[in-house]
This record gives C-alpha cells, sequence and structure tokens, in this order.
C-alpha cells in the first residue's frame, strides 16, 4: 500500500455517455475498496484555475441509481483552455500551468484520476510532470482515436446512436427514393463512421483515412439503381475534404473552427453527378450525449475500479486500456497525444469491402 487517503477525479475535453458511470465506479471502489475520500474537481482544469479551486468531495450517496443511465458528466469539462497557452482576450496566449498546479496542490490529493481523450491526457500529463504530482488516465472519446486502447468511452454510445440515425433515415428513403448522406463525428478519424455505416446498412462510408472520387461513388449508386434499389445510404465522416483537399468547417466563437458541413458538400455532388434526389443530416451533438450502451457502462466500470487498483498499488503516470478481451494498462505516454486512425488494412475495411460497401476508391 501506498499511504494513499485521498484522490481526486476529474473529466476534461468534450463530454461523452458513460462519463457518469465512470466517475461512479471511481468513487465505489476508492470509498468501498480502499476507505479513501474522493474529491470531485469541476470542469476540468478550469476547476483548478478557479479560485476557490471548484471541487467537491464525492460519496456513493452521489451516485443514485439514476446517473450511470446518464450521458454527460456531473462533473462538467471543458475542451478548450489549455493551460500552457491559455488564450486571453487581446488573442495572445500565456502559460498558466502554475495556477493549476497550485490548484491541484490546494486540494490535499495523494492522487488524480483524469479522464480524457489523447489532448487531454497529454496536457495533464504535462502539469503532473511539472508538479511532480501522481496522476492515472481513463480514455474516452467518442472518437475511440486514443492509441493504445481498443475501446474509449464513449464510443460505442456514439456508434449506436449513428446506426439509429441510419435506422431512421432508412424507411424515409426508401418511401422519397432518396439518397440519404448522414455526417457524423470523429475528429480526424473515421471510427463513428466505419462501424456505424456497417452497422446501419450504409451504400457508401466515405471516411479521412481513404481518398475519394466523386466518380467512384456516383458509379456505385447509378450500379445499385439499375439493380432496381430506389434509395441510399451514405456515410460521411466529418474530417473527409473536399475533392481539392479543403476541410469544412464552421465558424466558432474564439476563431477556432471545428469541422462540420463536408455532408452538404456531398450530396450535393452527387446530385450534379447523378441527378439524385438528396437530403442531407448532420449528426453532431446527438452522438455526445444519449443513455450510455451496456458496453459503455461495463467499459466505464472496468476502467474506473482499474485505475483505482492502479493507484492502490503506487503505478502512476498510466493509463488503463482495453486490449484482448482483457483490461491492462499502459505508459500514459503512449496514449497522451497519440492519435490511431482507422486501419485501411484492418478487418471493419475489410469486412465493409466484403459486403459490397463503396468506401469511394472503387
Ligand atoms: O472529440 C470529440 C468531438 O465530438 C469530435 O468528434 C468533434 O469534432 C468535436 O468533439 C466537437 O467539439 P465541440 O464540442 O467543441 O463542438
Amino acid at each position: 500500500m501506498t499511504g494513499i487517503r485521498r484522490i481526486g477525479v476529474l473529466t476534461s475535453g468534450g463530454d461523452c455517455a458513460g462519463l457518469n458511470a465512470v466517475i461512479r465506479a471511481i468513487t465505489y471502489r476508492a470509498i468501498d475498496g480502499y476507505g479513501w475520500d474522493v474529491v470531485g474537481i469541476r470542469n476540468g482544469t478550469a476547476g483548478l484555475l478557479a479560485r476557490p479551486v471548484e471541487a467537491e468531495r464525492l460519496t456513493t450517496a452521489n451516485f443514485p441509481g439514476t446517473l450511470m443511465r446518464t450521458g454527460g458528466t456531473v462533473l462538467g469539462t471543458t475542451n478548450k483552455g489549455n493551460p500552457f497557452e491559455f488564450p486571453e482576450n487581446d488573442g495572445s496566449t500565456r502559460d498558466r500551468s502554475p495556477e493549476v498546479i497550485d490548484g491541484w496542490r490546494s486540494l490535499e490529493i495523494d492522487a488524480l484520476v483524469g479522464i480524457g481523450g489523447d489532448g487531454s491526457l497529454q496536457i495533464l500529463r504535462r502539469l503532473a510532470q511539472q508538479g511532480a504530482m501522481a496522476l492515472v488516465g481513463v480514455p474516452k472519446t467518442i472518437d475511440n482515436d486514443v492509441g493504445p486502447t481498443e475501446v474509449s468511452i464513449g464510443y460505442p454510445t456514439a456508434v449506436m446512436t449513428a446506426t439509429l440515425a441510419l435506422d431512421h433515415l432508412q424507411p424515409t428513403a426508401a418511401s422519397h427514393s432518396r439518397v440519404m448522406v448522414l455526417e457524423v463525428m470523429g475528429r480526424d478519424a473515421g471510427h463513428i463512421a466505419l462501424a456505424a455505416g456497417i452497422s446501419g446498412g450504409a451504400d457508401v462510408i466515405l471516411i479521412p483515412e481513404i481518398p475519394y472520387s466523386i466518380a467512384a461513388v456516383a458509379a456505385k449508386l447509378r450500379r445499385m439503381k439499375e439493380d432496381g434499389r430506389n434509395f441510399a445510404l451514405v456515410v460521411v465522416a466529418e474530417a473527409v475534404r473536399t475533392e481539392d483537399g479543403q476541410a469544412v468547417r464552421q465558424f466558432r466563437a474564439g476563431g477556432s473552427g471545428a469541422y462540420g458541413g463536408i455532408g452538404y458538400y456531398i450530396a450535393s455532388r452527387i446530385t450534379e453527378e447523378t441527378g439524385a434526389e438528396t437530403r442531407v443530416t448532420v449528426l453532431g451533438h446527438l452522438q455526445r450525449g444519449g443513455i450510455p450502451t451496456p458496453r459503455d457502462r461495463l467499459m466505464a466500470s472496468i476502467f474506473g475500479v482499474h485505475a483505482v487498483d492502479l493507484i492502490a498499488a503506487g503505478r502512476f503516470d498510466r493509463m488503463v486500456a482495453w486490449s484482448g478481451r482483457q483490461v491492462t494498462d499502459v505508459p500514459l505516454a503512449e496514449a497522451a497525444g497519440s492519435s490511431r486512425d482507422v486501419d485501411v488494412a484492418g478487418p471493419l475495411v475489410h469486412t465493409a469491402r466484403g459486403l459490397g460497401i463503396c468506401l469511394g476508391d472503387a
């Protein structure tokens, strides 16, 4: 044992379904399993920058039966305001990491569980190193792009939501003889598009990892029509670019531009090339909310318990991971900032091709 008495937990980066189930598992394991105190830090690193620091003691009573069934994070989160390059009002940035570290220290916690994606974990790791503090990471992101884990919290529910969207689009597509284009999230990776596209019976799936041509998409849609199909389902990942290589982004407050809108481009190009009537659905943040699937709740519970067990064993600077039907853990350095794209030689791409789904390249 390591003399641990009190641990902290925070969520950082974009929210997703399953976060409350992770916080719950951490709280239960720490209190019931080890007799520690648990402090929940609010709004990710923003809570550590605030004065007084935004944090509260968590007990198992904070987790009534309803909470593990809900999306979002009871602790709040932020996906902006990197403390090392904190944006100032005049457009400049400032290193506010010493303030975050002071806030972290003021909580008198012996270790912190940071629940985040690769970017958030990278920031937390840098803070932990700078402040000589104990950190364990839990991977979460609907994008499922954290390198060393086969699944991140939030991804199963996002795939479920995108699959249900295709289930809802198919009957209306067939009723009106339309091509339905569904744009899904995923940041720079096509994991959600590929998994939901296969699960939801898509005819075309476009992901950023595979270059596409509208000619190939149009040829597929024409063949389907000749074979008697009166509708088609097209899934496009948000990071897919226009044919001349432009990323499609939406203007955001603060000047940052998140992906969004490529579905409209793809739909209008399909109409130009085939004459088909198209409609577009941009699924957006629906993929981040929703009731966590059993898979997400299970992974959240497994990851939460394992994260606390790592702390009890004094094994810090590690991230919990799922690999080969086992919970495991890897050095945080391997995970932080390492983004995993779709493996174009992997089983899902092979399966999609085997089903005759057009991936835009042939
Ligand atoms: O990383 C998760 C994610 O949902 C991406 O799929 C998406 O590009 C981005 O976050 C959206 O971020 P925001 O919540 O700032 O709109």
